[in-house]
């Protein structure tokens, strides 16, 4: 099993499976780290698989995606700013832990058939989108290297990720590995719509721009991926909820 540092260095969205069930350690590993999170936070986030190699358990695009998906987190929750953020957090808490076991993830907010998945929505909540898990194709495949080319993912300057009161080379280093961090996760259409703040020596996370509606989304990743580079350097902290709110360090 990988670290989390390592998993963060070497996930990419993985956009074609080998037509592959997952082995069932996993899938036991999954089911039992999903209900732990669907507790710990509150939301509606439920594991899904399939022990049948002809019922895959979610349809994706095939303008973007390839090969079968045998096992996806569902994320289901209101429409409140809460829930929204909640399930980006806990989700890429998630998908960190499907990437340390060695499956390939991707969010998909977007492109794929709702009615393919078998999860139905408690009254007044929504299923925001879905993580797929399983193996990923080696060595990548071109399409999927156009997609990812045609995103222009990782080629953002990590300087326009922070604003501070001080020069980004005087930031302290726990503080630059989690921006470093926020750079490396993933946003919708790579979109990155979240700053990191520093100011009086304290951390903030604000949202700078819409980015198609999920911008509440990629703030909980945004956070989850900073408290990974942080406790990385050893500093281990806890998000407040919100958009602006602080990364409370432990002491
Ligand atoms: C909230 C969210 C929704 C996403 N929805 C989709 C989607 O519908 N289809 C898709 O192909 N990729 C989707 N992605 C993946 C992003 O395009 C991808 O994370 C981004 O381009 C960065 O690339 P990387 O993950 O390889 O670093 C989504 C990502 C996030 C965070």
């Amino acid at each position: 099993v990988m670290t989390q540092w390592e998993a963060i260095e070497k996930r990419v969205s993985c956009r074609t499976f080998r037509d592959m069930l997952p082995a069932r350690e996993l899938i036991d590993s999954l089911i039992e780290r999903t209900r732990e999170l669907a507790e710990e936070s509150g939301a509606d986030i439920r594991f899904v698989y399939s022990t049948d190699i002809g019922r895959p358990v979610v349809k994706l695009s095939p303008s973007m995606f390839s090969g079968g998906v045998y096992a996806a987190a569902a994320l289901i929750g209101g429409t409140d700013p809460l829930s929204a953020e909640k399930l980006g957090y806990y989700g890429e808490e998630l998908l960190l832990y499907a990437a340390r076991l060695g499956l390939g993830t991707c969010w998909v907010a977007g492109t794929y058939e709702p009615d393919s998945i078998d999860v139905r929505p408690a009254e007044g909540e929504r299923l925001w989108g879905v993580i797929p898990m399983g193996y990923a194709a080696e060595p990548t495949p071109m399409k999927q290297k156009m997609i990812r080319g045609a995103l222009r993912a990782k080629s953002r300057k990590i300087e326009s990720m922070i604003q501070g009161d001080c020069a980004f080379s005087d930031l302290p280093g726990w503080v630059r590995t989690g921006v470093e961090a926020v750079r490396m996760g993933p946003s919708a259409v790579n979109g990155q719509p979240v700053n990191i703040v520093y100011e009086g020596g304290r951390v903030f996370a604000r949202i700078i721009k819409d980015n198609h509606g999920l911008q509440l989304n990629d703030l909980g990743i945004a956070k989850r991926q900073f408290e990974a580079g942080a406790a990385h350097c050893g500093v281990s902290g806890t998000w407040q909820w919100g958009d602006g709110a602080q990364f409370v360090v432990r002491q």
